[in-house]
């Protein structure tokens, strides 16, 4: 699946902004002097093309005002709007690693382009009636990915909103109970518990990053859990916490299980996950609800999440009177199951027709995109664990490596890891920056006595298809940096 990003050099890596667009003098080496080969531009002709056939399905009307406000000024500005963007990481690049960032596929940018031209609203069937209905079947496809024939969900604006609406649902029905979610959860569920008004309490991690199964099972005991949040794909290191483990423990204690795979959802179509991580994965659709980012790994525009419920009566739990919005069918509007009101139909739009190319089977095209981000983490781990200058707390589970320079100190592997970072950036290598519990580095752990201590680590989210091609580029740029790092040593003897 290389249409994102076939390959080619980034001339630089951070550029001034550039009104004019001429190219930068430096940029003069580079066998690609504009940068103009970086971008896939076909889709624009498609985009045109479909435009025209939607415009045909509104032949009948009389012709509309086609003057547009301010349209002199408009090939000025959207110069400036791009000469704006360029300040920015090449999030789009194989050598941006850092942060969960991947480029939409471009079937799902030109229909949510070309959606905009209706801009229909998902709240109600009176706003969005062809993209609701869109909606409610891209949905069911994802509910069907996790092994639910049966579901109510809908998309949000992304993992914060779905979460939300997964720990509102549990709290509706434990009111005043407790949520917990592991130490390395995403930081969204201590905050939306504070905002629901809901107290929350954090379960320590394994040496793997996972959900403390035996501390769980402390904290169940003390009574009060109204919903325990299991994390398939932490944020940080992208650890799945042990699901079937956590399942045995609700058969004793009956609390509302929520699955965050915000990030590591898609991950249930891939064939290459550890046995123990596949274990997880396997049974996910046992799970009270669910949230799954199509903006994180499902090739979608921000913002785009999803929130799924298992038993679709807590639809009930929504139940509103609105005098305003749902007039034109009986039929269900996805505003009567939703928290938020107005939704961009172009985000259900944009799901749909990526669906539609890329189905969500196992096997698949989709899939296998997936398949070789965890090859180039798998392959990434084994070089870094061989080389003794690196050290790992753990290998992936899913396609985030985490490691840290070898060094005497915590200290030293603190410094050691910005130096590096801040090298590699130079070089063009755009990596990420994580802190873990010095119990993580067994080598560390027994010099201090401070269990509280962190070490600053490099992280690298292996999310792009292309990084699995990439990686010897990667890793070059990674020893150029180390090199340039080790050279910057402070001299303490
Ligand atoms: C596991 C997990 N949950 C929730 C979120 C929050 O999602 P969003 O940033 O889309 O609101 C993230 C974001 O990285 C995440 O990784």
């Amino acid at each position: 699946m290389a249409f994102l990003y076939s390959g080619g050099h980034m001339a630089r890596t951070r550029q001034k902004k550039q009104p004019n667009f001429k190219p930068r003098r430096s940029a003069a080496k580079s066998p690609r002097r504009d940068g103009a080969t970086q971008f896939e531009r076909e889709t624009l002709a498609l985009l045109s093309e479909a435009l025209r056939v939607l415009e045909r399905g509104f032949a009948s009307l009389p012709g509309g005002n086609q003057r547009v406000p301010g349209s002199r000024r408009m090939p000025a500005v959207m110069k400036e709007v791009a000469a704006c963007l360029r300040d920015n990481y090449p999030y789009f690049h194989p050598f941006y690693a850092g942060q969960m960032l991947k480029p939409p596929h471009p079937v799902a940018r030109a229909a949510y382009a070309l959606a905009t031209w209706i801009n229909p609203n998902n709240h109600a069937l009176d706003g969005g009636r062809a993209s609701s209905a869109m909606e409610k079947e891209a949905v069911a496809e994802l509910a069907g990915m996790f092994g639910w024939q049966k579901h109510l969900g809908h998309l949000t604006s992304g993992g914060t909103m779905a979460n939300l609406e997964a720990l509102w649902v549990a709290g509706q029905l434990h009111p005043g109970q407790k949520i917990v979610a592991s130490a390395d959860a995403h930081y969204t569920h201590r905050r939306i518990s504070g905002v629901l008004g809901l107290p929350f309490s954090e379960v320590p991690c394994d040496p793997q990053g996972r959900l403390d199964t035996r501390a769980l099972t402390e904290l169940l005991a003390a009574g009060g859990i109204g919903c325990v949040v299991a994390t398939l794909g932490t944020t940080g290191t992208g650890a799945v916490d042990p699901l079937p483990e956590i399942l045995r423990l609700r058969e004793q204690n009956k609390f509302r299980l929520h699955v965050d795979a915000a990030y590591g959802g898609y991950f249930k179509l891939t064939q290459n996950l550890h046995p123990e991580t596949r274990a997880a994965y396997e049974r996910i659709s046992e799970a009270d609800s669910i949230v799954v980012d199509p903006h994180k790994h499902g090739l979608q525009p921000y913002g785009c999440g999803c929130v799924l419920f298992r038993d679709p009566s807590v639809g009930a739990l929504y139940k509103h009177e609105s005098p305003y919005t749902y007039f034109t069918s009986a039929e269900m509007h996805l505003g009567e199951i939703s928290l938020e009101c107005s939704r961009p139909g172009a985000a259900a739009v944009a799901l749909w027709a990526t669906q539609r190319l890329m189905p969500l089977t196992r096997g698949g095209e989709f899939a296998r995109g997936l398949e070789s981000c965890r090859e180039a983490a798998l392959r990434m781990a084994a070089r870094l664990s061989a080389d003794s200058r690196w050290m790992l707390p753990f290998a992936p589970e899913l396609d985030i490596v985490v490691w840290a320079p070898r060094a005497e100190s915590v200290r030293e592997v603190c410094e050691l890891s910005q130096r590096i970072f801040d090298a590699a950036a130079k070089t063009g290598l755009h990596l990420a920056l994580i802190r873990l519990p010095v119990r993580y580095f067994p080598s560390l752990a027994t010099q201090d006595a401070d269990a509280r201590q962190t070490v600053l680590c490099l992280r690298s989210v292996l999310m792009k298809p292309e990084h699995l091609k990439w990686l010897d580029r990667i890793l070059e740029k990674l020893d150029a940096a180390r090199a340039d790092a080790d050279s910057r040593t402070p001299d303490r003897s």
